[in-house]
C-alpha cells in the first residue's frame, strides 16, 4: 500500500462529505470510508499483511488520515445543523440581530392603589387593618349581623351559594363579627376585601371591593362616625370643599343607619358609605354587653372612590385588564 493511496482516500472523502447536504447522506458517506467495509477500514485490515518493520509508519499514517476524516465530518455536521437553524429562523421571520424585547416595568392596578391609599389614610386616623375569609358561613355573613333567615338581604338572587351551605361573602361585614369574636374592645379596625353579588351593570360588578370599618369603645357616638367619614373623604380627595350628605337609611346591623353620598359632576350624588351605630343584637351575638360597649360601623365601596378619583364612568373597565385603559393611571 502506498501513501498515495491514503491521500487519494482522504481527498475523495473530503469532497464527498462537502457534497452531502443533509445529515443522513453525510452518515452514509461516513460509512463508505470508516464503516466496517469502508475504504479506510480496509487499509487498516491490510496492515497485518505488511512486513512488521513497515507497520508502525503505515499505521500512523492511517490514523492520521482517520483523524482528518473525523474532523471533516464534525465540521460538516455542524454546518448542516447551522443551515437547518437558519432555515427555521427564516421560516419564522425571526431576526436574531434585533435587540431583545426586554421586560416592561409593571405598575399597580388603579384599584390596588386606591385600596393602599384608603388603608394609609385610615391608619393615620388610628385604625388597624384586619381581614377575613371570602367564603363565609351563614352565621357570619347574615345571622350574627342581625339578618335572620327570612330577611330579604338573603334573597337567592343576589347571593352566590357554594357547597356546604357556604356563601361567597356578600359584604365585608362578617369581618366585624370575626374580629369581635377574637378581640376584646376597644376595637378600631378597617377590613378591605373582595365581595360577591349576582349583579352587573355600569356601577355594579359581580365581584367588587368593600372596606369595612368598626370602632367599638365605651363612648363612640354618631358624631364620631360623621367626623371620621368626613375627615377621610377630605383627605382622600385632598380638598375640603367636597359636598357630602348623610342620608337616613336602613341596615339590619346598625341603628340608626345612614348612607353617605358624595356630590360629583353636575349635581349628581354617588353613594360611598353605608354606616351606622352598631345594633345591640350584633354586640350580643359576639357576647358583648350593649350597655357597656357601643360604636359605629361602615361599609365603603373603594371601587367607586376610584371611579370618582380617576374620572371613570364604567366600573367594569377596572376588571377587563385592557392595558390601554390601565396604563393611563400609572
Ligand atoms: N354591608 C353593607 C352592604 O354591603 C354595608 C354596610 C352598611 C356596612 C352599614 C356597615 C354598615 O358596616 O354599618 O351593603
Amino acid at each position: 500500500m502506498q501513501a498515495n493511496e491514503l491521500d487519494r482516500i482522504v481527498t475523495t472523502a473530503l469532497a464527498d462529505f462537502a457534497q452531502c447536504d443533509d445529515p443522513a447522506s453525510l452518515e452514509n458517506a461516513k460509512a463508505r470510508y470508516l464503516g466496517k467495509t469502508g475504504a479506510l477500514t480496509e487499509q487498516l485490515k491490510a496492515l497485518s499483511k505488511l512486513p512488521a518493520a513497515e507497520r508502525p509508519a503505515v499505521g500512523a499514517a492511517i490514523n492520521d488520515a482517520k483523524a482528518k476524516l473525523e474532523a471533516a465530518l464534525n465540521a460538516r455536521r455542524a454546518s448542516l445543523a447551522d443551515a437547518k437553524l437558519g432555515r427555521a429562523l427564516a421560516a419564522e421571520a425571526l431576526d436574531v440581530t434585533l435587540p431583545g424585547r426586554g421586560l416592561g416595568i409593571g405598575a399597580l392596578h388603579p384599584l390596588t392603589r386606591t385600596l393602599d391609599r384608603v388603608e394609609t389614610l385610615f391608619r393615620s386616623l388610628g385604625f388597624e387593618v384586619a381581614d377575613g375569609p371570602e367564603i363565609e358561613d351563614d352565621f357570619h355573613n347574615f345571622t350574627a349581623l342581625n339578618t335572620p333567615e327570612n330577611h330579604p338581604a338573603r334573597s337567592m338572587q343576589d347571593t352566590f351559594y357554594v357547597e356546604g351551605g357556604m356563601v361567597l361573602r356578600t359584604h365585608t361585614s362578617p369581618i366585624q363579627i370575626r374580629y369581635m369574636e377574637t378581640h376584646a374592645p376597644p376595637i378600631k379596625i378597617i377590613a378591605p376585601g373582595r365581595v360577591y353579588r349576582v349583579d352587573s351593570d355600569a356601577t355594579h360588578s359581580p365581584m367588587f371591593h368593600q372596606v369595612e370599618g368598626l370602632w367599638i369603645d365605651h363612648d363612640v357616638t354618631f358624631a364620631d362616625l360623621k367626623s371620621v367619614l368626613t375627615e377621610f373623604l377630605h383627605r382622600f380627595f385632598e380638598r375640603d370643599d367636597i359636598r357630602i350628605r348623610f342620608r337616613p337609611s336602613f341596615f339590619p346591623f346598625t341603628e340608626p343607619s345612614a348612607e353617605v353620598d358624595m356630590a360629583f359632576g353636575a349635581g349628581d350624588w354617588l353613594e360611598i358609605f353605608g354606616s351606622g351605630q352598631v345594633h345591640p343584637n350584633v354586640l350580643r351575638a359576639v357576647g358583648l354587653d350593649p350597655e357597656a360597649w357601643q360604636g359605629f360601623a361602615f361599609g365603603m365601596g373603594p371601587d367607586r372612590l376610584a371611579m370618582l378619583r380617576y374620572g371613570v364612568d364604567d366600573l367594569r373597565l377596572f376588571y377587563e385588564n385592557d392595558l390601554r385603559f390601565l396604563a393611563q393611571f400609572t
